[in-house]
């Protein structure tokens, strides 16, 4: 197995743990859609494809491992272990956990390579395939009733279209940011 496919195999077990905080549901709804996403943007931006699949499964790993507070932190730290262990180049091993550190959209962190700024630009056009995940989110996490919860779920997506980094970005997700955002107007 490559490191690429190591770090996929490590993610989904954790997933699937029964001490994973939020079950099994992020690795089919959420990483698989990062790691598709930063995949075509590393190929249109000519970006390190390997680098970007790793933190792409890894970035939220923390969330998996720890819960959603500081998972940046405890994401990065786990990175850094799992890649020594593997052996993996420093060089690199410090490239994805960067991309980790700086993936959240509301952290402030300066973004400086283009490999962080297309993770994060593909952990926010993932939420564009997960709707159904976003409206769970706000009914059953923030108890939100119907109209607080389609008003809530319309002003995340509009966040993650504005804060996106690149046109291709933009120009792979504007159907589905223009179909939303006529749904849920
Ligand atoms: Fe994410």
């Amino acid at each position: 197995m490559d490191v690429v496919q190591e770090i996929r195999k490590f993610v989904e077990d954790e997933c699937r743990k029964p001490t994973s905080k939020y079950g099994f549901e992020p690795f089919p709804y959420h990483f698989v859609q990062v790691v598709e996403y930063v995949g075509q943007l590393a190929d249109r931006l000519g970006a390190d494809k390997e680098v970007l699949s790793i933190a792409a499964w890894l970035h939220d790993i923390g969330s998996i491992i720890y819960g959603r507070e500081n998972h940046h932190i405890t994401g990065g730290e786990t990175a850094d272990k799992k890649l020594k262990e593997l052996n993996y180049p420093l060089e690199k091993t410090e490239l994805v956990k960067k991309c980790i550190l700086n993936h959240r959209g509301s952290q402030d962190n300066e973004r400086k390579s283009l490999e962080e700024k297309i993770l994060a630009d593909a952990d926010a056009m993932s939420n564009f395939d997960n709707i159904s995940g976003i409206f769970k989110a706000a009914f059953v996490y923030e108890n939100k009733n119907q109209d607080e919860a389609q008003e809530s779920v319309r002003k995340k997506l509009e966040n993650k279209w504005s804060k996106l980094h690149f046109d291709d970005s933009r120009r792979i997700i504007k159907p589905k940011y223009e179909a939303v955002m006529l749904l849920l107007k």
